[in-house]
């Protein structure tokens, strides 16, 4: 009964696989299965690649994709993530799919994607930017205010250096900068300060509560309880740079060209203003692109109600050319 009344996103979030409810899904997948579709049915197998697995919601909804379509059923899928455990959480979730060959998985970033794919044909790829929602409630990452963990911010938590290393050697400056660009934070220039302080009199916040309740003390006290809450830009902001996250954009946006064969088709769904433009002038490069969406599609207002983090959500789909 139950299932008749829920959708498959929600049924997960009742099993407890993944907290995560995938964005965006059906316009993702319909615009990246269609470029299989055009394929001949004896055509050789090519791959879809999800660079972002996380909880494997889009992941899912391309197997059932491809499974729904006999005659797609011979052509795979290739998921990877930054995240070891995003990796082995889908390694038990889609054990079948991997036994038969329909999908794997591979721990690697962006920067890694040529060497991933080695020399497999590409008809389709999609990426969806930042952190899942597995990775935001689980207080040992420190990506939340909302539970104290400790500082940390990484999302591969193999390598790299923590938020809390980050702080201790960033200069204030440089930490200003940061928090202007990459939270477009309007009080940057005191909660560099406030932080910077509290490290030179010894006390490096350790926690994401200490981080939090330094940013609301160095705020005017009018601001303090506003729409969101106001370490919300700061935590964004110095998550973005922890992972080096616009680099491994820049990286991506990159490699597209020499990953995905012509007819083939991109997606890529972002949630900051800086990622979208980076897309945006990727998909401009008429030589190399035809932007399938000259406007970034959003969530519909039934999306946002039932996943309000959809709001900021910007999904752009382009076609690669068949020139150079
Ligand atoms: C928004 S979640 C993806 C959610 C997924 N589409 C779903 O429906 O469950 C983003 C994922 O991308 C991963 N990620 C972020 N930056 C990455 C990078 N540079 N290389 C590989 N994975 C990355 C994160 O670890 C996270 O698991």
């Amino acid at each position: 009964m139950l299932r008749l009344l829920l959708n498959d996103d929600f049924l997960l979030i009742l099993g407890m696989p993944t907290l995560h409810v995938p964005i965006l899904k059906q316009p993702i997948v319909d615009a990246l299965i269609y470029p299989f579709l055009q394929l001949s049915k004896d055509a050789q197998t090519h791959w879809l690649i999800d660079c972002t697995l996380g909880g494997g919601g889009h992941t899912a909804a391309f197997l059932d994709a491809f499974q729904k379509n006999p005659q797609l059923g011979h052509h795979k899928i290739l998921a990877m993530d930054r995240d070891l455990s995003a990796i082995q959480n889908a390694q038990s979730r889609f054990q079948s799919a991997i036994e038969q060959g329909h999908l794997e998985l591979v721990h690697a970033r962006f920067g890694d994607l040529l060497n991933v794919l080695e020399n497999r044909p590409v008809l389709a790829l999609m990426a969806d930017l930042g952190f899942s929602s597995d990775q935001l409630g689980d207080a040992n990452r420190g990506l939340s205010f909302q539970a104290e963990g400790p500082l940390d911010m990484r999302l591969d938590l193999s390598q790299g250096m923590s938020c809390r290393d980050f702080l201790a050697r960033v200069t204030e400056k440089e930490l200003e900068n940061i928090l202007r660009e990459l939270g477009e934070e309007r009080f940057s220039r005191r909660i560099a300060s406030a932080i910077i302080d509290q490290r030179g009199r010894g006390q490096l916040p350790a926690t994401t509560q200490q981080l939090a309740e330094i940013v609301i003390r160095a705020i005017p006290s009018s601001a303090r309880h506003g729409r969101i809450h106001a370490a919300t830009r700061t935590f964004q902001a110095l998550r973005i740079a922890v992972n080096d996250e616009l680099s491994e954009l820049d990286a991506l946006l990159e490699g597209l060209t020499a990953a995905v064969q012509p007819q083939g088709r991109i997606a890529i769904l972002s949630f900051h203003s800086l990622e979208d433009r980076k897309v945006k002038q990727q998909f401009k490069k008429r030589d190399f692109f035809s932007a399938l969406t000259k406007k970034p599609v959003q969530a519909d207002e039934i999306e946002i109600q039932l996943n309000p983090r959809s709001r900021s959500a910007k999904l752009r789909i382009a076609e690669r050319r068949d020139r150079c």
